[in-house]
């Protein structure tokens, strides 16, 4: 990913070189994530699994990064995250397994068209109608598995609310100017189908959080601006006038905030890191991950917003603006700091659970791959 930094927007502050070692440098080979649903949970899987590596001659760990639920179950800069997903064909589940704001399990169905599963996995047809490729060889590796941007992103929370309390009268207007940054309110309720204010009836109810579109319900961007973050990132059914197919532009999301919070009501950045580790999961990281955010976050043409970027997310500089359209007249937001640096990211291959049996049980390979694979 260092490699691809300025296509990423990865410059100035959010550079390689400022990057958290050794994110970025030749020494990470591995990585490997644990869920839990628990802090004793996770250290019963990792003492054995620290015991395994332990044993292995060339092996160790340099890095770590703990991430977990905030108590507010939002992000840090006070929103719940992980509604928007895309639907996969032939998935067979009744949407994505998600924890709820009560702490149980349940499913959150997808919204949009179906996307053929060679998006996501390798080995599957795609939304063009082939393989994706290049896939890892031999087949056996590389079937079921997909290619994962990992991204270690640094929230400056304090700015953010800065930013706000400097365009605002009122925390009522506060909300709503993070919520038109957004495309949701902090409940995860859609602007599109919530305008005026916050509306946790829609944002629990999975039937209805991510039941929306933008071409008939919201073409000029009253209720959601065009360039609030969710529009830019999943514009939906709103450029179907064009030439770009949005279905060959998704990526599987997952993410989890690390750091503990800033204060609540504090407006300065403390100095403490804290942020969102995220990865995306899909079969061409060019034309998903990469071009969502080189063409989608760091540029406006696509919406008719000229320069404009992603007011979240967008490698801003402190010149940038953010237009939120309201009638009589716009509303144009200025001098837009840089929310989110950098601060390190890599690109990876995701065996699938066959492959991962292959590669731990050399017994059942073939000489010849064996030797071919085992050096690579
Ligand atoms: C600073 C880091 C970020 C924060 C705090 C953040 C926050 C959010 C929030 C609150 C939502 C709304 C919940 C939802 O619809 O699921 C969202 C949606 C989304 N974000 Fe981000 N995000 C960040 C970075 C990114 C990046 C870097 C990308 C891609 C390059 C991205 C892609 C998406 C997508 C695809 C959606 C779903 C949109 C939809 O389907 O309507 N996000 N994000």
């Amino acid at each position: 990913m260092a490699a691809r930094a300025t296509r990423l927007g990865d410059t100035g502050e959010s550079a390689p070189e400022h990057w958290d070692a050794p994110l970025g440098s030749s020494d990470v080979h591995v990585a490997l994530s644990v869920f839990a649903p628990d802090r004793a949970a996770l250290d019963s899987v990792l003492a054995p699994a620290r015991q395994a590596l332990d044993a292995l001659d060339g092996v160790s760990v340099i890095y770590r990064l703990d991430a977990c639920q905030l108590p507010t179950k939002r992000t840090h800069l006070g929103f719940v995250d992980g509604i928007g997903e895309p639907d996969i064909e032939g998935a067979g589940v009744a949407g994505i397994l998600q924890r709820t704001r009560t702490g149980e399990y349940g499913y959150l169905p997808p919204f949009g068209p179906t996307i053929k599963a060679g998006e996501f996995l390798l080995g599957c047809t795609n939304q063009l109608g082939q393989l994706t490729e290049p896939m890892p060889q031999p087949g056996v590796l590389a079937r079921n598995g997909t290619y994962v941007a990992f991204r270690k992103l640094h929230l400056r929370v304090g700015a953010f609310r800065r930013y706000l309390k400097d365009n605002a009268s009122s925390a009522e207007e506060e909300e709503l100017l993070a919520a038109k940054m957004v495309g949701r309110w902090p409940s995860g309720a859609p602007l599109v189908l919530a305008p005026e204010h916050d509306d946790a009836a829609i944002a629990t109810d999975p039937q209805r959080a991510n039941d929306f579109n933008y071409r008939q319900e919201d073409p000029t961007g009253l209720r959601c601006p065009l360039g609030s973050h969710i529009r830019r990132m999943n514009p939906r059914d709103a450029l179907e006038d064009g030439i770009v197919d949005v279905r060959i532009h998704r990526a599987l999301r997952r993410g989890a905030p690390y750091g503990p919070m800033l204060p609540e009501g504090q407006l300065e950045d403390d100095g403490v890191d804290r942020g969102i580790v995220f990865i995306f999961m899909g079969t061409d990281l060019v034309r998903q991950f990469e071009f969502i955010k080189s063409q989608w976050a760091d540029d406006g043409d696509f919406a008719g917003l000229g320069t404009e970027k992603d007011p979240l997310v967008g490698n801003n500089d402190g010149t940038g603006t953010f237009t939120i359209p309201k009638r009589p007249v716009r509303r144009r937001l200025h001098q837009l700091p840089r929310f989110a640096v950098t601060k390190g990211g890599e690109y990876l291959f995701m065996p699938g659970i066959r492959a991962l049996n292959w590669l731990g049980d050399l017994e059942d390979r073939p000489d010849t791959s064996r030797t071919q694979h085992a050096v690579k």
